[in-house]
């Protein structure tokens, strides 16, 4: 069976085989999701959000142990996450990078504006 993912913001998708996880599928996507662990579950840098779960395989132990208090979030770990078949959306963090530029610009505009 096969599987589809798209990744937002960034709109890009890949089909893949069930059995596929989420971050493999993001590397064949051309999507670029920060690791440390090498998919082991134990980095959380992964993190990711996934609305609907229904064509994903069930959360095993040691995800729902990482999880533990996101229960509501709708977070998965990229690297745990086994897509099943059909299509699913993922939500991808924002970049940090990014974010800290995007601060700093901030910080930058609003000293500029008491001058
Ligand atoms: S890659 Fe480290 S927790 Fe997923």
């Amino acid at each position: 069976m096969e599987a589809e993912v798209t990744f937002l913001p960034l709109a890009r998708s890949a089909k893949v085989r069930s059995g596929t996880t989420v971050l493999q599928a993001a590397r064949k996507a051309g999507v670029a999701i920060a690791t440390r662990c090498g998919g082991n579950a134990s980095c959380f840098m992964c993190k990711v959000q996934i609305e609907d779960w229904s064509n994903l395989a069930p959360m095993k132990d040691n995800e729902r142990r990482k999880l533990a208090g996101l229960e509501q979030s709708n977070t998965r770990l990229a690297c745990q996450a086994v897509l099943k078949q059909g299509h699913t959306v993922v939500q991808l963090p924002p970049d940090p990078f990014r974010a800290a530029i995007a601060r700093q610009l901030q910080r930058q505009q609003e000293e500029d504006t008491l001058w």
